[in-house]
């Protein structure tokens, strides 16, 4: 650690590995110029083949997108419609993309919500992209942290019922290594852009040693610049996971 010229204790350690975004404001950003939602969500979906390359450039080896949460079903049907349009598009114009750049894409979620024709999508794009070594790119959709734990819960509640596992074997270590995500680094940073300051039932096991990001900055206006922001901001934070920094040593009573 060294201390800058600012006077600011900065952290010269690595970047995160894993940044993980809630893509959140597209709405109001349609909104303050006097558009619909659609027109934010398609700005939105703009801002993602920047911020990969980016991602690329700054040696972070994964960056997981929350696309569409479990309650954005809610939504009204029109906008709902869109927002698989586009992502369908996405898959169909960027995967080719994705795999010329060595990034591999994998999609978290329930998937037997989403049409058949969209479920292929996705299957043909994580295919094309399966020898991305490059950098993984998540895209988290009809996704929810509840969710996540509870299909985990099930997979262990199935092993149980079929006598391969005893209850007491049930610990934190099993159920972390069936939640999504679990082959890949730990979520390092979870950055949410529009203001709100609220994890939106997003990775709630993942998240459990997470730096936290807010900026009052909506979706479609997230660029690199802010990514950067993010980063910077990281760097200066102290993980101490429940234990003692290592500047507080001498401290130790
Ligand atoms: C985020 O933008 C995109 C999705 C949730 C799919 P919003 O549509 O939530 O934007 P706001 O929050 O209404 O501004
Ligand atoms: C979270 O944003 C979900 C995504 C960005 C995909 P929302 O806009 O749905 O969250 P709330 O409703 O403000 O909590
Ligand atoms: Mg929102």
């Amino acid at each position: 650690m060294s201390v800058s010229g600012t006077g600011v204790a900065v952290h010269e350690l690595a970047g995160p590995r894993h940044v993980a975004i809630i893509m959140d404001g597209n709405g109001r950003w349609a909104a303050r110029k006097g558009l619909s939602p659609s027109a934010g969500h398609k700005a939105g979906v703009e801002r993602i083949r920047d911020l990969i390359e980016a991602c690329k450039d700054r040696e972070i080896e994964v960056l997981t997108l929350f696309a569409f949460s479990s309650e954005n079903w809610q939504r009204p049907p029109k906008e709902v419609e869109l927002l698989m349009s586009l992502f369908h598009s996405y898959l169909r114009r960027e995967a080719r993309r994705m795999q010329e750049q060595g990034i591999r894409l994998r999609v978290i979620g329930r998937r037997d919500r989403f049409s058949a024709r969209l479920q292929r999508a996705i299957a043909d794009a994580e295919d094309l992209t399966v020898g991305g070594t490059t950098g993984t790119l998540v895209i988290a959709a009809d996704y929810g942290g509840q969710w996540d734990i509870a299909q985990a819960a099930r997979s262990l509640a199935e092993e149980v019922a079929s006598g391969a596992r005893a209850p007491e074997s049930i610990d934190d270590a099993a159920l972390g290594e069936r939640v999504q995500l679990a082959d890949l680094p730990a979520v390092d940073l979870v950055i949410r852009s529009s203001g709100e300051q609220r994890i939106s039932n997003f990775l709630l096991w993942q998240a459990a040693y997470s730096e936290f990001y807010f900026t009052e900055t909506l979706w479609p206006d997230f660029g690199v610049a802010e990514l950067d922001a993010a980063l910077t901001a990281f760097r200066q934070r102290d993980r101490r996971y429940g234990g003692r920094s290592e500047d507080g040593v001498e401290a130790q009573a």
